[in-house]
């Protein structure tokens, strides 16, 4: 091995189940290449029973950190040393540090969710009136990111109604949470300053777009700034009949690329590269 040898060994890892789609080894090893560091971003194929080996191999020589996505963001905890209060709070994990000796687990998710709105949409959560579609992972992270940021209130609609009332009552007293059946989703949709779907529905499958909204159809808030946590496609349904009506849309990219930069800083003590991420991103999003 040569004088090198450490430092090209050195790498940040997904752990997932599958990893094929994930836009992450291109946006981190363009974020590596641009800043002059010599690691590497490798997803690793990691079944249930396969991830507390997989964790302990992240203890090892030359590991940066990791990420964590679908299905290990819960079952990881339970294998770490420490938490941070975001974490500990959503009870998910989607990025591992290394600290103090120990594997720290954090969640850019709500930060990279934030981190968009403000800096992409130019939108301040402070005060708003939000309605969330799901109540999910995804759905957890981004109420959670909200209420902390102020805002006034968020109304949950998911298809599994008693999911969306576990995850008001799990952060009641972080803010005011609001379940909406069926039958009040119009009066929110009125209400709404930031509609947000962090949904599955209309998120590609197998290529194809499924041309299908979270919505009802017909309905779409007033006046509200509409995000789509969905990237692929670029445009859903729910985006194009927003923006066919004159609203403000955003996609789940730019959240996909802020919650990548929070990882790469924690790991790297560096800024991260963010349009360099985000091109890489991009580029591989575009089928060849
Ligand atoms: P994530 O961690 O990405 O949020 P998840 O925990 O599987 O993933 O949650 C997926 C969300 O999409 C849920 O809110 C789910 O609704 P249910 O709680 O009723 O399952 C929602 N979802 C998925 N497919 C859906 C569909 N066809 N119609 C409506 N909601 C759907």
């Amino acid at each position: 091995m040569s004088a090198h040898g450490s430092d090209a060994a050195r790498r940040a890892l997904l752990l997932a189940w599958p990893a094929g789609h994930s836009l992450s080894p291109a946006m981190h090893d363009a974020a590596f290449r641009e800043l002059g560091i010599a690691a590497r971003y490798e997803a690793r194929e990691v079944p249930p029973e396969g991830l507390a080996e997989a964790v302990a191999e992240l203890r090892g020589p030359g590991v940066l950190g990791a990420n964590v996505t679908v299905p290990h963001k819960e079952a990881v905890l339970a294998l770490l040393d420490g938490l941070e209060p975001e974490a500990a709070a959503i009870g998910a994990v989607n990025t591992i540090v290394r600290a103090d000796g120990g594997l720290r687990g954090a969640n850019t998710d709500g930060a990279g969710f934030l981190r968009a709105l403000r800096q992409d949409a130019g939108f301040d959560p402070a005060g708003a009136e939000v309605l969330l579609l799901g109540a999910g992972g995804a759905a957890r992270a981004v109420a959670h990111a909200l209420l902390g940021a102020g805002a006034a209130r968020v109304g949950l609609h998911n298809r599994t109604p008693e999911r969306a009332a576990a995850l008001a009552a799990a952060f009641a007293e972080r803010g005011e949470l609001r379940v909406l059946e069926a039958g009040e989703l119009s009066g929110g949709l009125e209400r709404a300053d930031l509609l947000v779907n962090t949904t599955s529905v209309g998120m590609a499958r197998g290529g194809r777009d499924p041309d299908v909204s979270p919505l009802p159809a017909g309905l779409l808030p007033r006046r509200a700034l509409v995000v789509d946590l969905v990237y692929r496609p670029a445009r859903t349904r729910l985006l194009r009949e927003a923006e066919a009506a004159g609203l403000p849309t955003q996609n789940g990219l730019p959240m996909l690329v802020y919650q990548g930069a929070e990882a790469f800083e924690r790991w790297t003590g560096r800024a991260a590269p963010v349009a360099v991420m985000r091109a890489a991103a991009e580029a591989a999003l575009r089928p060849s």
